[in-house]
């Protein structure tokens, strides 16, 4: 099977339709999400209605755990523009999609064949950014996820596009910035984490929504950059009344 891979959507519905137009183009025969659909973006509602009307198996990220917890009355761990754009979030998502979101498992096994986490196989708050955070990462997934599912899997939450191996018998653990077009075929007994980026705010310095194409049976995956209209998703941030910030970054890609 193939399959279209993304993370991190943040209520960016014209990111989110670029990935999806481009697994249609590539006719995939499936759509995972590693979490984190709404948060910092216009639009919540119609992100949610997107991703279950096509099916998208999801996990949740740290920004419907966010939802999770106003509900409890608990201070969720975010920075201050982040807060605001979760109370937006909150007060914009209507009952069904929300409860949809608020059911969503934090952790996935596809096919028997990979898995999907948010930051890592350790911990979905848990950022990794290179190698040596990767390695605690490749211990929890090489040991405490059922093979042979754990020989890969793909995370998001950094919003940076980026590729971790270890290879369990020299105990090396390798990492690679990744870039448009990038493929990496799969080894036996080497494990493999893919960061699939974000497709509703980039942060790796160009304003594109990122994805994965990955074939669970020729062991390859391929990064794909697309180019969006994020100046109609900014404008819809600054009609919405969210901090203008929030759209300054996307042009940036930070
Ligand atoms: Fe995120």
């Amino acid at each position: 099977m193939r399959f279209a891979v993304f993370s991190d959507i943040h209520s960016n519905l014209e990111g989110l339709q670029a990935v999806l137009d481009e697994a249609e183009r590539l006719e995939v025969d499936a759509l995972l999400c590693c979490g984190d659909i709404v948060g910092y973006n216009a639009d919540p509602n119609a992100c949610v209605e997107l991703v279950r009307s096509k099916g998208v198996r999801c996990i949740q990220g740290n920004h419907e755990r966010g939802l999770r917890e106003l509900d409890e009355g608990v201070e969720p761990n975010m920075n201050p523009v982040a807060m605001e754009a979760l109370l937006f979030t909150s007060e914009t998502l209507n009952g069904d999609n929300r409860d949809w979101l608020l059911s969503l498992p934090e952790e996935l096994a596809v096919e028997d064949s990979f898995y999907l986490f948010h930051g890592s196989p350790a911990d979905p708050d848990e950022y990794i950014f290179d190698a040596f955070e990767a390695a605690y990462a490749f211990k929890s997934l090489a040991f405490e996820h059922a093979p042979p599912a754990n020989l890969f899997c793909f995370i998001g939450h950094t919003h940076i596009c980026a590729a971790y191996v270890f290879d369990p018998e020299n105990h090396r653990v390798a990492d690679a910035a990744v870039d448009n077009g990038d493929r990496y075929g799969m080894k036996p007994g080497v494990h493999f984490m893919f960061n699939v980026g974000s497709c509703g705010q980039y942060r790796g310095g160009i304003p594109i929504a990122s994805m994965c194409i990955a074939d669970n049976e020729s062991l390859t995956i391929e990064f794909r950059f697309l180019q969006y209209d994020f100046e109609s998703t900014q404008k819809k941030i600054l009609a919405a009344g969210l901090p203008p910030f929030l759209a300054q970054r996307l042009s940036m890609g930070q």
